[in-house]
């Protein structure tokens, strides 16, 4: 039977569980139906708010957990104990969080880097993510470890509501802001 999926309320900062440090997620925990439905819930949230990425301290679960869903991806992402490595690159983008509405920063990312954890059955992934997908798998695990993008952001301003005339928005200089919420 398909567990029903709950859209959680997401942490506003300022909110102290954003700053805490994640636990590791043990294997046996992972298979527990409780960690399953937090995933469940975390991607019914994603969608709902609607973002690109969410991490689970964002709902209140002090744990090392990511959702990530990008783009033109078929599926999206689920990773418990994501570690990343073999940064490539550089770019700076306006980012927004999902815990942070209204607010948008220019965040200096790697361009390219592996991601490694496990899988939400358990099974050990490693990948390469490149661009937007990078950009979202740096932007979660920093939540995992109590970084804010207020922490390393520059030009911390309003973010131009998706609404606004494209022109208008370009005035503004934040034409590529909407969709980096995460
Ligand atoms: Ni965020």
């Amino acid at each position: 039977m398909k567990r029903q999926a709950y859209v959680r309320r997401i942490l506003i900062e300022p909110d102290p569980l954003l700053h805490k440090v994640a636990k590791k997620v043990g294997d046996l925990e992972l298979r527990m139906p409780l960690t399953q439905q937090l995933i469940d819930d975390m991607l019914a949230t994603m969608y709902a708010a609607p973002g690109i990425g969410l991490a689970a301290p964002q709902v209140g679960v002090a744990k090392r957990i990511v959702v990530v869903h990008v783009g033109d991806d078929p599926q999206a992402h689920a990773i418990v104990n994501p570690v990343l490595s073999d940064f490539e690159g550089e770019v700076v983008a306006p980012e927004g969080c999902l815990s942070i509405p209204g607010k948008v920063g220019d965040v200096t990312r790697a361009e390219r880097c592996r991601v490694s954890g496990l899988e939400r059955n358990g099974k050990k992934t490693s990948f390469l993510a490149e661009g937007m997908l990078a950009r979202c798998f740096q932007h979660e695990v920093d939540h995992l470890d109590g970084i804010l993008i207020l922490d390393k952001a520059q030009n911390i301003r309003d973010a131009v509501p998706v609404e606004t005339p494209e022109k208008e928005r370009e005035e503004e200089g934040n034409t590529s802001v909407a969709r980096i919420e995460a």
